[in-house]
């Protein structure tokens, strides 16, 4: 990707999002399928994989600690898992990319090996803090090397690992997760407290392989040993990657979407419940399980918005999706506070700082702080370059601005949506946006 020249969106002003979309497969619930499927006894089937760069970063990392995996056919993968004590050594260090998810979790479940391994990623994911990972599951036993805290990460695995319970300082899905899966090397029950709610996937993904987590208030608990037996996994539509349809539809009036088959898991379902606080018109349909994860078809319509504040358990239930929401905010009559919003600058990129940034140069008053943001609503957008930091989210949020542009927008460095979201472009274009991918060219 780094090679590549530069790649950006040119987006038209104006226009309206209609029609039936299908969002591509929930990046966290992909991940975790892999890394699931890995250790358990017997074929592992995954419908619905997500094929963009961070789970496919993933696949190649399972198959280099010796997990035979396939894909038999687009958004299609079976496994062989190796049972809890077969994965093997990797010959190479793993290259994570640009993905953190996938970090944070195999390091967890690297921690709990008989071997030695080594995880690198991209400029962005060297720069994201690890610590957060490192220091609990050193004190489970495992010895992890680092750069002052972040990658490359060289992991001593430890078997057993010593059970723990540990008192997050940060609500996070990804430690959660990571010390979930170092739980399982562990002899004896940890326990995790998260200071709030994160999404549960992994917990609910833990049980369709047959292994149940203890829940008392916000602590989880999870027993050492196996087996885990092989799942057939159901990877529904990616909220995070709907979230920029839903902000799009809801804040251009005469807008009107139906995104189907979206994962709706009420502990990561900040996005809608801010949309509709701020006035959007967005309802489910045939709700149903896809497995363990609740899922719906959601329809939006555009209309008029207005601001809201957003405090820090919203901030959690909506974790990547504040750039988007944002965005909607800066089309909405009045302010709109986000506070509690902190971890935001350690994603991809700062995302406060970016989207201020980014706001900024369209016309739209904001204010940041050290952990938030207040946007003012305007009628219309200034057009104009927008830097998305290489960051696939607020690469997208802003593509989608247009809709409230009076003037073309240029978007710079995309290349990484698709990380998340292959596709991205067509899909949009083919929904009313006046979308193109370009390469940059030399100056
Ligand atoms: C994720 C958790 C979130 C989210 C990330 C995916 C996961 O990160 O931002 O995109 O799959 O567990 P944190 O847990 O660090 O907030």
């Amino acid at each position: 990707m780094s090679q590549a020249a530069p790649l950006d969106y040119r987006v038209a002003p104006g226009g309206q999002l209609q029609g039936r979309l299908r969002v591509p497969g929930d990046k966290s619930i992909s991940h975790r399928a892999l890394l699931l499927g890995a250790i358990a006894e017997g074929e592992t089937q995954v419908e619905g994989f997500l094929s963009g760069a961070d789970c496919l970063a993933t696949l190649a990392a399972v198959r280099a600690l010796g997990v035979a995996a396939d894909m038999p056919a687009p958004g299609r993968v079976t496994l062989k898992g190796r049972g809890l004590e077969g994965l093997k050594a990797p010959a190479a260090p793993l290259d994570l990319g640009n993905s953190g998810t996938a970090m944070r979790l195999l390091t967890g479940l690297l921690a709990g090996q008989d071997f030695i391994s080594t995880l690198t990623g991209d400029a962005s994911l060297s720069r994201r803090p690890m610590k957060r990972v490192i220091e609990p599951l050193s004190t489970m036993g495992a010895r992890i090397e680092s750069k002052n805290g972040t990658a490359p990460l060289t992991i001593h695995g430890v078997r057993p690992l010593k059970p723990m319970r540990y008192q997050m300082p940060v609500p996070s899905a990804q430690v959660k997760s990571a010390l979930l899966l170092a739980g399982l090397y562990a002899g004896g029950y940890s326990w995790i407290k998260e200071p709030g709610p994160s999404r549960d996937h992994t917990e609910r993904m833990l049980q369709a392989f047959g292994h149940d987590c203890l829940r008392e208030g916000n602590w989880v608990g999870i027993h050492g040993g196996g087996p885990l037996r092989a799942a057939h996994i159901e990877v529904p539509g990616d909220l995070s990657s709907a979230a920029f349809f839903l902000a799009g539809a809801a804040m251009t009036p005469g807008s009107e979407l139906v995104l189907e088959n979206v994962g709706v898991n009420p502990t990561r379902d900040g996005v809608i419940r801010l949309l509709r606080a701020m006035g959007a018109d967005i309802r489910f349909s045939n709700p149903r399980f896809s497995g363990a994860e609740p899922v719906a078809d959601l329809s939006v319509r555009g209309g008029t918005l207005h601001g809201t504040d957003i405090g820090a358990e919203l901030v959690a239930l909506a974790i990547d999706d504040i750039p988007a929401v944002l965005v909607a905010a800066a089309a909405a009559r009045g302010v709109t506070r986000v506070r509690g919003a902190a971890e935001l600058r350690v994603k991809e990129s700062d995302r406060l700082q970016a989207m201020q940034v980014g706001l900024t140069a369209l016309g739209v008053p904001v204010e940041l702080s050290q952990d938030g943001i207040s946007v003012t609503g305007v009628e219309r957008f200034r057009g104009g370059e927008v830097q998305s930091h290489a960051d696939h989210r607020i690469a997208m949020a802003f593509a989608l601005a247009a809709l409230r542009a009076e003037a073309p927008l240029t978007i710079l460095d995309c290349a990484n949506v698709d990380t998340s979201f292959p596709g991205f472009v067509a899909m949009a274009a083919g929904a009313g946006l006046g979308i193109a991918a370009a390469e940059r060219r030399a100056a």
